[in-house]
């Protein structure tokens, strides 16, 4: 076979061998079948040596254009396949654009920070600042600065969570256990903390959890929010205490909502009270709700004790004030007559999705 008869075969049959690529690698093992160190056309290239001198200049420039032609071929068959290869990957992938997108669902508050907010507002809208403290506390502040004797049975183990034993020098402190560090039982520390650091005239709230080793039920949850107050100032009187929650209650449960005072006993607070306010089930009634009393419980308050004002250096005969201790959620519970408090901690977006 001549040379040029070669050139004409290698040409024929790559671009054959081209057309019947079905895919990328098949056409880069044709390319290098003809145009790679070993492939048929560098072969015939190799073999210019031999030629006579008139025959190489013109078989030289037809094994160029053999080259050219068919590098070009491959070049436009491997675009093609290309395509090809991106278009039935996007038709497997394909994407339904006239199908609706996905709906954000947005958010709201939890029903007890709703609350906790409103109360808040109440509360700086009477001139009050709220503060803050901490959920870990030393005993002094929850209790000894209240004026809790050391026996009061709400400092036992079964009524508070301790952190660690107040162990004796050089020894390891246990977990758990009657000791120093708690877990705070009510908000009421943070009276002590506020009255160390400021002086007279103190109107104040302190939103916050609470813990209490209680099993959740019904009525008890062992992590709760209460809303502390306490306000201290010349010539605080339990009419002001009065005039003050009297207010509070109608702000959050409605205007025809009656209050009630219960004489009741808080170490920190003299004369002390519980508040009740009028069921809003049966409207004072009685009924299953309020265990047909007509009413419900959702405070504690009362008159600082002046032993109180004696661990935080205020001079009793100059200054008086008030303190209460609302639980947020319970005030939730009356306002929408919530049977069961559990249904504000498992998450359960039914109920969650109507506040
Ligand atoms: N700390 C009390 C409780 O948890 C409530 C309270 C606060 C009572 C302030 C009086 C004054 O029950």
């Amino acid at each position: 076979m001549s040379m040029s008869e070669q050139l004409t075969d290698i040409e024929c049959s790559c671009k054959q061998a081209v057309a019947a690529a079905q895919t990328l690698e098949e056409l880069d093992a044709v390319r290098v079948s003809v145009l790679g160190k070993k492939g048929s056309l560098t072969a015939v290239m190799h073999m210019m040596g031999g030629l006579s001198a008139e025959e190489r200049p013109l078989m030289g420039k037809r094994a160029n254009e053999v080259r050219c032609a068919l590098t070009q071929l491959l070049e436009a068959r491997k675009e093609e396949l290309h395509r090809a290869h991106l278009q039935s990957k996007f038709a497997a992938e394909a994407v339904d654009v006239t199908l609706p997108g996905r709906t954000l669902t947005q958010g709201t508050q939890h029903l007890i920070s709703q609350i906790r907010e409103e109360i808040e507002d109440i509360f700086c809208g009477l001139g009050y600042t709220v503060e803050d403290g901490p959920f870990v506390e030393t005993t002094y502040y929850n209790f000894t600065a209240l004026n809790a004797p050391e026996d009061h049975p709400s400092r036992s183990a079964k009524d508070t969570f301790y952190v660690y034993d107040n162990a004796p020098e050089g020894k390891q402190a246990h977990v758990l256990g009657e000791s120093d560090v708690l877990l705070r039982t009510q908000t009421s520390g943070v009276q002590v903390h506020v009255m160390e650091q400021r002086k007279p005239p103190i109107y104040m709230i302190c939103p916050g959890t609470v813990f209490r080793p209680d099993t959740a039920d019904a009525n008890h949850l062992p992590q709760f929010t209460q809303v502390e107050g306490l306000v201290v100032d010349e010539g605080i009187t339990f009419g002001d205490l009065k005039g003050t929650l009297d207010y509070f209650c109608k702000e959050i449960f409605g205007k025809d909502r009656a209050t009630r005072y219960r004489p009741h006993f808080f170490p920190f607070t003299e004369p002390s009270c519980e508040v009740d306010v009028s069921c809003g089930v049966c409207n004072g009634s009685g009924c299953r709700f309020c265990k047909y009393t007509g009413w419900l419980e959702i405070l504690g308050a009362g008159l600082v004790d002046p032993n109180v004002f004696g661990y935080v250096h205020i001079d009793p005969e100059k200054y008086s004030g008030f303190a209460f201790g609302i639980g947020v959620e319970r005030v939730a519970a009356l306002r929408y007559d919530l049977a069961d408090l559990r249904m504000l901690i498992t998450g359960d977006m039914r109920f969650l999705r109507q506040f």
